[in-house]
C-alpha cells in the first residue's frame, strides 16, 4: 500500500501541537526572515501549508510550486494560501516522479525527507538540485537523533513512536531517519546554517548551491 496522509490532513496541526507544542512551528519558521530574496520556490510535502502561507505573505514577488501526494493536504494548503492563490501551482504527485520544468531560488522540505528511505532521498536530491539556481537554497527541517547527550535516548524513543503512529495512520513504511545531509552534500550543496531545537531533537538547515558571482553569505 502506498502512503496516504489524507486521514491526518485535518487534525494534523492539532496532533502536532499535542505532541510537541509549537516546537515544529518554531523550527519551520526559524529561517523565514532569510528567505525574502526568493522569487520562485518549490515546496515538497508541505502538508497543510502553514509554512508556504507565511512565506507567500512575507514576499509578494514570490511564486510557489507545491508538490504533495495527499489531496486533502493540498486542499488545506490551498485554503491557507487562498489570498495568494494566483501565485500558487499545485502538483498532486509523488515527489519522486516530479520533474522540475523551471529553476528555483528555494526548495523547502519540512519534516518530509523523513518520509523517504535513504536511496529515495538521494534520488530526490539528485533530481531537484540541478533545478536550483546558483546560490539557491534548500531549506530542510527534520527530526534528528542527537549523537550524544541527554536527549539521545528520548529522541530515539520519540522517533520510533512517531514512525509507528504514521505507519498506522498513513501506511508509511519507512522506519528510520535518512541521513539527508549525506544526500544534500553529495548532490553538491553546502550547509550554510543550522539551528537545533529541543536539545537537538529538531534541526532546521539551509543548504546552498555554490555560486561564482554571489556575495558570500
Ligand atoms: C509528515 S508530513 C509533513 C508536513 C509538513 N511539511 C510539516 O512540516 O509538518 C509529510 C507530507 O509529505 C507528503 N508526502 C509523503 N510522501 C510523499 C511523496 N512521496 N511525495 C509527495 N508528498 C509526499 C504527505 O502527504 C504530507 O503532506
Amino acid at each position: 500500500m502506498s502512503v496516504n496522509f489524507d486521514p491526518v490532513a485535518k487534525p494534523y496541526r492539532t496532533l502536532e501541537r499535542l505532541t510537541l507544542g509549537r516546537a515544529l512551528e518554531r523550527t519551520r519558521e526559524h529561517y523565514l526572515p532569510r528567505l525574502t530574496h526568493a522569487r520562485k520556490v518549490l515546496a515538497v510535502g508541505d502538508g497543510d501549508g502553514r509554512f508556504l502561507a507565511k512565506l507567500l505573505r512575507q514576499n509578494s514577488q514570490l511564486e510557489a510550486d507545491a508538490v504533495d501526494t495527499s489531496a486533502k493536504m493540498l486542499a488545506q494548503l490551498r485554503f491557507r494560501c487562498r489570498s495568494d492563490e494566483n501565485r500558487l501551482h499545485l502538483f498532486r504527485q509523488d515527489a519522486l516522479t516530479f520533474q522540475p520544468k523551471t529553476q528555483y531560488d528555494l526548495i523547502a522540505t519540512h519534516f518530509f525527507l523523513d518520509c523517504l528511505t535513504q536511496p529515495q532521498v538521494e534520488q530526490l536530491t539528485a533530481t531537484l538540485v540541478p533545478s536550483l539556481n546558483e546560490g539557491g537554497l534548500w531549506l530542510v527541517s527534520d527530526f534528528r537523533i542527537p549523537p550524544a547527550g541527554p536527549m539521545r535516548w528520548p529522541a530515539r524513543l520519540l522517533v520510533r513512536g512517531l514512525y509507528l503512529a504514521f505507519r498506522i495512520l498513513t501506511g508509511l513504511r519507512v522506519t528510520q531517519l535518512p541521513a539527508h545531509e549525506r544526500a544534500l552534500a553529495s548532490a553538491g550543496l553546502t550547509r550554510v546554517a543550522q539551528r537545533l531545537f529541543l536539545g537537538g531533537l529538531l534541526t532546521t538547515e539551509l543548504w546552498q548551491r555554490s555560486c561564482q558571482r554571489c556575495p558570500s553569505s
